[in-house]
């Protein structure tokens, strides 16, 4: 038996629609993924396998070959266990609907068949909807984080097994309702506002004209003279951000798995304050498993350079391009990534390693 089950991978910030296809055939007991899947994609085998016997259901002793289309690009993440599971009981008789087919699937599973929370749900969402999926299963977690989005009908389930009663028509099941929360005041309730700045007035103006032309600014004094007091209240003076740019800076906290509150946009611009041991690919973004860096972290916020001259030299330099160009490319072997990253950079540094002289060197 062949069946065809619909998901999608995340390359970078934007998702593309793979087919899940799942043959089921006489031979020597085997399951076999093929369609470029990474060690995440590999390792699914034993979670569908085990997840599928502890939700009751049999396990075909079969070939079983399971395709990821197209099969010529990389797929990475757990979150196709869920949609190769389904392929998998579709496959082997136990679904018999025809309706699965209009949904599309997005899960991780656990050894006993709970559906797990993954990340990078809302670009996944946005990219299923703009290519004409309009029923989206999600995890029970995620599924607040997927309503977010507009014109789709998100459907939420905890395991397997009530997944597969559901397309048996056994239990119903109604769309998760869109609520939005925006956060707007969220900014004015931190501890930390531009008020509590006593004179100053120079820099104050300075840092006025910088949040209203979007300017970096580089802060040069002594030890003591409130730079890194005046950075951290530099967000409280900055414009509310638009939902277009919300949603945007949500897709990057949700692909880097940084959302803490799963049912409402970061309205807040971002602060990042990385370490100044941070290395460059911590700095930029990319890695094995190419995850965003802080410079697309801050996006349309500020990326916040404490001690300036403590970081090293080459980690600088690669701040160049994304502060020019406003985005990051990450090229790999299998393509190229790019990530957003049109940030402030606010940087402060003593006027010599002594700290006290007013001499630059
Ligand atoms: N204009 C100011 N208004 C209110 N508090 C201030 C002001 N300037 C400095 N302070 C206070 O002084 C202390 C030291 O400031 P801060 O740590 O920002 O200095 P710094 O310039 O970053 O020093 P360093 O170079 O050592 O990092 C903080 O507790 C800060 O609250
Ligand atoms: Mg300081």
């Amino acid at each position: 038996m062949l069946s065809r089950i619909f998901s999608c991978v995340l390359n970078g910030l934007d998702g593309s629609t793979t087919d899940v296809e799942v043959d089921i055939s006489n031979g020597l007991p085997a399951l076999n993924i093929v369609g470029l899947p990474d060690t995440a994609v590999k390792e699914s085998k034993e979670r569908i396998r085990a997840a599928i016997k502890n939700s009751g259901f049999e396990f075909p002793m079969k070939r079983i070959t399971i395709n990821l289309a197209p099969a010529n690009t990389k797929k990475e993440g757990t979150h196709l266990d869920l949609p190769m599971a389904l392929g998998l009981l579709d496959a082997a008789g136990v679904i018999k609907n025809d309706s699965v087919k209009e949904f599309a699937f997005i899960g991780e599973l656990s050894l006993n068949g709970k559906i797990n929370r993954v990340t990078g749900i809302l670009p996944l969402v946005i990219a299923l909807r703009n290519n004409g999926f309009n029923k989206i299963v999600l995890p029970d977690e995620n599924a607040a984080e997927g309503a977010i989005i507009k014109d789709v009908e998100i459907y939420s389930f905890s395991n397997l097994y009530e997944i597969v009663q559901f397309f048996k028509g056994e239990i119903a099941a109604t769309p998760v309702q869109r609520k939005l929360i925006i956060e707007h005041n969220e900014k004015n309730d931190s501890a930390e506002d531009f008020s509590e700045v006593v004179g100053q007035e120079g820099i104050k103006r300075a840092f006025q004209i910088a949040a209203a032309g979007g300017h970096n600014i580089l802060m040069i004094g002594p030890p003591g003279s409130g730079k890194t007091m005046l950075a951290r209240r530099f967000p409280s003076i900055l414009p509310d951000m638009t939902y277009e740019e919300a949603i945007e800076v949500t897709k990057i906290h949700s692909v880097a798995g940084l959302l803490t509150n799963y049912s409402s946009l970061v309205t807040t611009r971002p602060f990042r304050s990385p370490h100044h041991t941070i290395s460059s690919i911590a700095l930029i973004g990319g890695g094995r498993m190419p995850k965003p860096g802080e410079v697309s972290l801050a996006h349309y916020g500020i990326l916040f350079l404490d001690e300036l001259p403590e970081f090293q030299r080459n980690v600088l330099e690669v701040l160049r391009q994304p502060i020019e160009d406003e985005v990051v490319t990450i090229s790999r072997i299998n393509g190229t990534l790019t990530y957003p990253s049109k940030f402030i950079l606010v940087a402060s540094m003593n006027p010599c390693a002594c700290g006290n002289k007013l001499q630059l060197n």
